[in-house]
């Protein structure tokens, strides 16, 4: 049975709020009391931060490996048996626990490392920036765009340190790009075409027995409750859109939040959105489109085009288009239309953009300095806000004008429905 959440901080709430209303003192001072006394929570110059994974997946084992080595590894949560036996392998002396509610409890855990399925990042994320937490959330950071307005309001009214895990922009090649995008080097920039792998195109799939030791139901959360089918559970989830936006998202979360970096357009979004599925889904198959193009208007005239490769087979990246060349950048390789466009040297007064070579260390300097990582939560939900803008509009089979400042699709009822979706009880925001 899954037990109610932060039972002590409500109960405390409750009963200060008792207190406090015989005293005269309102709810909301009270609240703001508690908050306080959560982000006092510092750390000195020679403390470890407490760590706590959550979600012992595949990409899990890589981001928790590497937070361990700025900290202690307290605890690691998995609703798999399976995956938290493995992931007790990685981190023997971390107490292993299947609700992420209990880590929430303790006061000697600082951090919180977030690689669940897309499902369950905001709930999660949000759940734990109000328990105190600094967050390293894995992209693509949210389920919807609703989901990343609830979470930037989270983080930013409790002051805490989210990292989303967009690791390209702590790639030294996709900031040589930025920057020289940004600084006029490709003359004026008219298209970007990020490419991204082509997703599976399979099924039908057959339900089987909930495997012993995997509680199906916590794995689902938000999601509507159905049988287990195999194929919708460990990593095979990204090509669900219950669970996901497949491809667009998964990929799209990486090469779009470049695009926006190079051209400053990462906390806003484009105007105008033309999408559309390439191949019919499959029924009883993958809910998320394998093959797609989706063609972007931003304000400013700029065109982005993302694609899956497989119509031109080209290569994953990110290209550059302008008035005098182009410039491409993968996580291989960085090149462009005349090499010398890379070679020479920004001037003293270009603009130089944020600068990390290490994604994680980034996050736990900013955990220690207290200012805002590389790709903190609104760049985070920005970028996949354009992979979700591009999803829907495929699903919905038309183009659609988007208003970036008041995130509303313009004039339409039908596409605004969208930006939210029903989360199954009891797992909405009231967990948070
Ligand atoms: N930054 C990158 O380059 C990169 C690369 C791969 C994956 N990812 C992201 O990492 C996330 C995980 O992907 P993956 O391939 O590791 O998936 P996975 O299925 O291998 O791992 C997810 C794990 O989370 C567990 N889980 C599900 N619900 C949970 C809950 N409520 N509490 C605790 N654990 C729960 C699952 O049982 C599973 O073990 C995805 O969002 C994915 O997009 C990022």
């Amino acid at each position: 049975m899954t037990p109610h959440f932060h039972i002590s901080r409500r109960r405390f709430l409750k009963t200060t709020a008792l207190v406090s209303a015989s005293l005269g003192i309102p709810k909301w001072f009270v609240e703001e009391a508690e908050a306080a006394r959560r982000h006092t929570n510092k750390l000195g110059p020679n403390d470890k931060p407490g760590i706590a994974w959550i979600g012992c997946g595949n990409r899990g084992r890589v981001i928790s490996k590497d937070a361990a080595k700025h900290g202690e590894m307290r605890m690691i949560c998995d609703v798999d048996d399976a995956h938290l036996a493995i992931g007790q392998k990685e981190h023997p002396n971390a107490k292993p626990c299947k609700d992420f509610r209990q880590i929430l409890e303790r006061d000697d855990i600082h951090v919180i490392v977030n690689s669940t399925p897309d499902h369950w990042h905001t709930l999660i994320n949000i759940a734990a920036v109000n328990a105190g937490k600094d967050v390293y959330s894995e992209k693509p950071l949210t389920l919807t765009i609703d989901e990343g307005r609830h979470l930037v309001r989270a983080v930013d009214k409790t002051k805490r340190i989210l990292q989303t895990g967009s690791q390209q922009r702590s790639d030294k090649r996709f900031r040589h790009a930025c920057e020289l995008v940004r600084n006029g080097r490709i003359g004026k920039l008219k298209h970007i075409m990020a490419s991204i792998p082509t997703g599976p195109h399979q099924g039908p799939f057959a339900t089987a027995p909930v495997p012993a030791g995997l509680d199906w139901n916590m794995w689902q959360g938000q999601t509507p409750a159905i049988d287990y089918v195999p194929e919708r559970c460990h990593h095979s989830f990204r090509y669900w859109f219950e669970y996901s936006g497949g491809m667009m998202t998964d990929w799209g979360a990486h090469h779009n939040d470049i695009a926006q970096w190079a051209t400053g357009s990462e906390r806003t979004g484009p105007v105008e959105i033309d999408g559309k599925s390439l191949v019919a889904m499959i029924p009883g198959g993958y809910t998320t489109a394998s093959q797609f193009r989706v063609e972007y208007t931003y304000a400013n005239g700029v065109k982005l085009t993302c694609k899956d490769s497989a119509p031109d087979n080209s290569p994953n990246g990110v290209t550059f288009e302008g008035t005098d060349g182009w410039i491409f950048v993968s996580r291989k390789e960085i090149k462009a239309s005349n090499p010398d466009l890379l070679t020479q040297p920004l001037p003293a007064s270009a603009v130089r953009l944020y600068h990390s070579e290490n994604h994680m260390q980034n996050f736990f300097d900013c955990v220690r300095s207290r200012k805002a990582p590389i790709c903190e939560a609104e760049i985070g939900h920005r970028s996949v806000s354009v992979c979700h803008l591009g999803v829907l509009s495929m699903r919905l089979g038309r183009k659609l004008k988007w208003d970036p400042k008041n995130e509303k699709f313009v004039d339409d009822k039908e596409a605004n429905k969208w930006l939210a979706r029903e989360m199954r009880k009891p797992f909405d925001y009231s967990i948070t």
